[in-house]
């Protein structure tokens, strides 16, 4: 699985959350209570708004716009029929937090190898 640098650590002193831009997806590198870190999709499967606009921290996001409610930790879709956020991989080498290029789901999904 590949990585690539995402934030500092530091630029977390002040803040539970950044969004970058990953292989033309917003992506959510959020810090939890604890002090880890790991990177969900942040555009609403609805219409695509950024996730973490109105985000104080916490477990859940609510879309700015209709109010779609999704776990965080899951990227499941708490109040609609909806497909999971894809959730990212992340590591901290020294300082700098690095986050998977591809989302959990689409790496598994890489292994497969045809049988023929
Ligand atoms: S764009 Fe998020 S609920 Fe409509």
């Amino acid at each position: 699985m590949d990585f690539v640098k995402a934030a500092n650590i530091d630029e977390f002193s002040d803040k539970n959350h950044k969004v970058i831009k990953l292989v033309g997806r917003l992506v959510g590198i959020i810090k939890r209570d604890d002090g880890s870190f790991f990177g969900i999709e942040v555009s609403c499967k609805h219409q695509g708004a950024d996730l973490l606009t109105d985000y104080r921290g916490g477990m859940v996001a609510i879309c700015p716009r209709h109010q779609w409610k999704y776990d965080l930790e899951s990227g499941e879709c708490l109040n609609h029929d909806s497909l999971p956020l894809r959730r990212y991989k992340t590591k901290i080498e020294g300082s700098d937090i690095l986050v998977s290029l591809l989302p959990i789901e689409d790496e598994a999904s890489s292994d497969y190898e045809p049988l023929f």
